[in-house]
């Protein structure tokens, strides 16, 4: 298997039946579940909590991955522990104790993650590398889908990537590199060629017409792609 991942995000789902949205997704080759939980207050938007992850758990086998774009963070991290997600990612902005936050994460029993924005620096990750295991870049502006990839995202991935590297050379652990925002079959493998190796995409798997395949067209051609792009 290709160390490549792809996590449709739900939020271009079809909300009136997420369980066999995310089966669908599942059966059509998706490696995680991206989960976009959203307060109408550290973005403009609201979305879905820790029930409907908790909902949506039995209905597949791979990994949830909790995108949460909500402030405060903390309170909400050991409910989404409860409900099943496999991996809590947050906004630095949006806790007041970054390290405190991504502590509470891993001691719920997850895998932790930090997300900058694209106007973040990304100085946010100098004394958290060992807390981390996956950094994820939005190349978007956080609140919704179907916006345009910002191409400033290319050179900051290069930037991280080498970070990541210089980490793992020195015996830290691995870190995982996701991007997130405008993610299409047409720019995925310059992501990738930038150092990303995970890979979200809500409007262009869920919006994929079933002539050309419907789910399992476009994550077969995102592959495809990512495969043509690697070394
Ligand atoms: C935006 C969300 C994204 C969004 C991506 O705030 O974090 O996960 O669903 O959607 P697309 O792939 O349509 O840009
Ligand atoms: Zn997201």
């Amino acid at each position: 298997m290709s160390n490549f991942r792809i996590a449709p995000s739900i939020l271009s789902a079809d909300f009136a039946c997420l369980g066999d949205e995310v089966r669908a997704v599942e059966a059509a080759g998706a490696d995680m579940i991206h989960f976009d939980v959203m307060d109408n207050h550290y973005v403009p938007n609201l979305t879905i909590g820790p029930m409907v992850c908790a909902a949506i758990r039995p209905h597949v086998k791979i990994p949830i991955d909790v995108h949460l774009m909500v402030s405060p963070v903390d309170r909400i991290i050991e409910d989404f522990a409860k409900a099943g997600a496999d991996l809590i990612t947050f906004h630095p902005e949006a806790s007041a104790h970054v390290d405190r936050s991504l502590q509470l994460i891993r001691d719920a029993g997850c895998r932790a993650g930090l997300v900058l924005n694209p106007a973040t620096p990304l100085g946010y990750l100098d004394h958290v590398m060992d807390r981390l295991d996956m950094i994820l870049l939005m190349s978007v502006n956080p609140g919704f889908g179907g916006q345009s990839f910002i191409e400033s995202t290319i050179p900051k991935l290069r930037a991280v990537r080498a970070r990541i590297d210089a980490h793992q050379n020195a015996g830290g652990s691995r870190i995982r590199l996701e991007v997130d925002g405008g993610v299409k079959v047409d720019n995925i493998g310059r992501i990738a060629k930038a150092g990303a190796d995970t890979f979200v995409a809500g409007s262009a798997v869920f919006s994929a017409p079933d002539p050309d395949g419907g789910y399992r067209g476009v994550i077969g051609r995102m592959r495809e792609a990512l495969a043509e792009a690697s070394p």
